[in-house]
């Protein structure tokens, strides 16, 4: 066999899915079910409305290719739900839908990396934009989040400013954010957005847990009056609807970059499948239930902080979006003498609990924390939480001994 691409040798193929093979294996070799903190999908089930919908589509034979920026009813609806959400008139031009969110972001680098482009990235963040970065021949720059017990993580805009050179291409802004599971405060979102703008840079917000929000409202740079002129928006079905296995992602951009995306589209994956972009037609009648669900999930949120809390060593605090909680772990790591990756692998061998290791998101801050979902009910969340309670005392217990 010829040997593979050499931009391939830039993906380190790190992502959370290893944590869960682990996971499977313990379940198969000790016979312990696993409580899995390690998810990142809610564990409803897809509204019935938006079953039904492609259920139907497929009785009816909808199965052939569509436009390859997605049917236009569906792009109509979600510029309608986005202009009434944030008072701009998005028109349906302005929307593509993609086969996932992270295709949605593929594009997004693959329509402006160049070789040699630096795009800078908050340190922690979701690990597949320093991959595709990677493999585009850009250059990832880092901007490390400031991490405080009481009120979480946050950005200095300056330390984003200065880290701007002539060869920055693009900003890439996730919030609610994956992993630490912050709803930045408003104000850092404008003075992202104005930085950005005042330097021509390309704004790539990322905002898949947007409805996911728990304390103060959120703000989108959709709401922005200028977001034409540099930012590319991405949302998708996944996490709101409970539909990660559909594989439906949204764009929003001016015209003539929606006009790119199809042509890439065209060439790459032809258009988003048909059934599921017809059953995704119904998703916006379903806000009540989004609501609902929004609802238990901050219950979840306050079952998992005060039981974290309790456990002596960690660092934690309450977070206001997404459904992670991204505790530091530094005084148990420093006692133990493991790090995050060891530590999260004793935790599921010894424990039977999965949670991710927060250097899976590039590149240095995430080493002292791992990474909580709280996808899961709330009887699970205390019994993992005690069970990673165990696992540590008995790894104090171990290190008192030696
Ligand atoms: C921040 C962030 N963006 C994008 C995605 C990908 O979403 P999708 O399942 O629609 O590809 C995820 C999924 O975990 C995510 O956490």
């Amino acid at each position: 066999m010829p040997d593979f691409a050499s931009s391939l040798s830039a993906l380190t193929g790190e992502s959370t899915l290893l944590y869960q093979e682990i996971a499977r294996n313990v379940e198969r070799t000790k016979g312990i079910k696993t409580i899995n903190f390690g998810i990142g999908q809610p564990d409803l089930p897809t509204p019935s409305r938006i079953r039904e919908g492609a259920k139907s589509a497929l009785d009816q034979g909808y199965t052939s290719y569509t436009p390859a920026l997605g049917i236009d009813e569906l792009r109509s609806k979600v510029a309608e739900f986005l202009s009434q959400r944030y008072g701009d008139r998005i028109l349906k031009e302005e929307v593509a839908i993609t086969p996932g969110a992270k295709t949605a972001l593929f594009l997004g680098f693959l329509l402006y990396i160049n070789p040699g482009d630096e795009v800078i990235l908050f340190d922690p963040s979701f690990y597949s934009y320093a991959e595709i970065v990677k493999l585009l021949g850009g250059k990832p720059i880092y901007v490390p989040l400031r991490f405080d017990e009481t009120q979480g993580f946050r950005f200095d805009i300056e330390d984003v400013s200065k880290k701007i050179t002539s060869k920055t291409k693009m900003i890439v802004y996730n919030n609610p954010h994956n992993p630490t599971g912050m709803n930045f405060d408003r104000k850092l979102t404008d003075e992202l957005y104005n930085l950005s703008s005042e330097k021509k840079i390309l704004l790539l917000s990322d905002e898949i847990y947007d409805h996911f929000v728990y304390d103060s409202g959120f703000k989108s740079v959709l709401s922005e009056s200028g977001w034409r002129d540099n930012v590319f928006y991405v949302n998708g079905f996944s996490k709101t609807f409970s539909m990660t296995g559909w594989r439906l992602g949204i764009v929003v951009a001016k015209k003539d970059v929606i006009n790119k995306i199809g042509v890439l589209a065209s060439n790459i994956y032809t258009c988003p499948t048909s059934f599921a972009q017809r059953g995704a037609l119904h998703a916006f009648e379903t806000m009540d239930e989004v609501r609902s669900m929004i609802e238990t999930f901050r219950r979840r949120r306050d079952a998992m902080y005060s039981e974290v809390k309790k456990i002596k060593d960690i660092k934690v605090y309450r977070s206001s979006g997404a459904f992670y909680m991204f505790p530091d772990f530094s005084e148990i790591l420093r006692k133990s003498g493991l790090d995050s990756k060891s530590l999260a692998i004793r935790l599921i061998e010894d424990g039977g609990v999965v949670t991710i290791p927060g250097e899976v998101f590039p590149q240095e801050v995430g080493k002292r924390f791992l990474r909580l979902s709280f996808a899961l009910s709330e009887e699970k969340i205390k019994e993992g939480v005690a069970r990673m309670k165990a696992v540590l005392e008995k790894l104090a217990d171990e290190k008192e001994k030696r």
